[in-house]
């Protein structure tokens, strides 16, 4: 998962353009003149001759809540993998903001461009407290030179107090990470990725295995983010995509289905067959 050691000196070393395997990699100032922060145009992937993607076109705009919803199979997880370089697609492209072709930057170099991505399972430093495991995921930002030995700042120690705040774990902030719930553990490594501001956000089924009440905090969370970060939502539990839902886009073998407000794609006919009928 490490880049290169010259790859990532060319993306942060020029404090803004870089030029890497030819891509041109703006780090800093992600050019979004045109309101999106994300542009999938044509992607297919085919994995033996099946195709997971199918001409799937979708753009982002910054500060955009979007869930993206659809049944099993239907290529959602494919397409985080292709956003964050996992997969590469057969066809199309991938850009993020008006400058950056994703398709020619490494899974590394996608994550220091400023996109995020949360996996389904947590994955936090068990055995590090709260409070530590947000100093660490703030200190493992590239774009800080900062020793893991070193003094926090009043500043950087402000930061974290606000963000413990804001993932509703402040009064957790000694305790084991290990020893958190199942949704405290997914609201921190949320706060994790926040850390290192990511421009873009995609949570893969955020709020599966949590509790009603912790699933309803994190629609609050969600709702506080948006906005201020743009986030792609993948999610089964239709209660919690009512509640955070803004634009909808339904994927159905690969391709868009159908996008739009909530009560559009619920009352969609081709939607209720596919998938919200079953
Ligand atoms: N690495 C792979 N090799 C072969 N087939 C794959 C691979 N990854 C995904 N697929 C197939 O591509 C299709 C889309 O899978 P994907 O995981 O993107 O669906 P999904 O919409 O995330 O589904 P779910 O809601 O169940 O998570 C599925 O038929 C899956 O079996
Ligand atoms: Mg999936």
């Amino acid at each position: 998962m490490n880049a290169p050691a010259h790859a990532t000196h060319a993306t942060h070393a020029t404090a803004g353009v870089g030029d890497t395997a030819g891509a041109r990699v703006v780090t800093d100032a992600l050019d979004t003149t045109h309101g999106a922060v994300l542009y999938l145009d044509d992607i297919t992937v085919s994995f033996d001759g099946f195709k997971a993607l199918n001409k799937l076109t979708l753009d982002i705009d910054v500060g955009e809540l979007r869930c993206v919803i659809g049944p099993n199979g239907a290529g959602k997880t494919t397409m985080m993998d292709v956003i964050t370089g996992k997969t590469r697609p057969d066809n199309g492209q991938v850009f993020f903001g008006q400058t950056i072709d994703l398709t020619r930057l490494s899974e590394a170099q996608i994550a220091h461009a400023g996109i995020g991505r949360k996996f389904q399972k947590p994955t936090v430093f068990e055995h590090h407290t709260v409070f530590e495991n947000l100093e660490l995921a703030m200190k493992a930002d590239k774009r800080v030179r900062q020793s893991l030995f070193a003094r926090l700042s009043s500043e950087q120690r402000d930061r974290i107090a606000e963000m413990l705040r804001q993932i509703r774990l402040t009064d957790s902030a000694d305790r084991e990470a290990g020893l958190l719930s199942h949704g405290q553990k997914q609201w921190l490594e949320i706060g994790m990725l926040l850390m290192q501001e990511p421009k873009l956000l995609l949570l893969d089924e955020p709020v599966a295995g949590m509790s009603d009440d912790e699933t309803e905090r994190t629609a609050e969370l969600f709702l506080s983010l948006a906005g201020k970060h743009s986030l792609v939502v993948v999610e089964h539990d239709m209660a919690f995509v009512e509640i955070i839902a803004r634009k909808v886009t339904v994927l159905h073998e690969g391709s868009v289905l159908a996008e739009g407000k909530m009560s559009d794609v619920q009352n969609d006919q081709r939607v209720i067959e596919v998938y919200l009928g079953r």
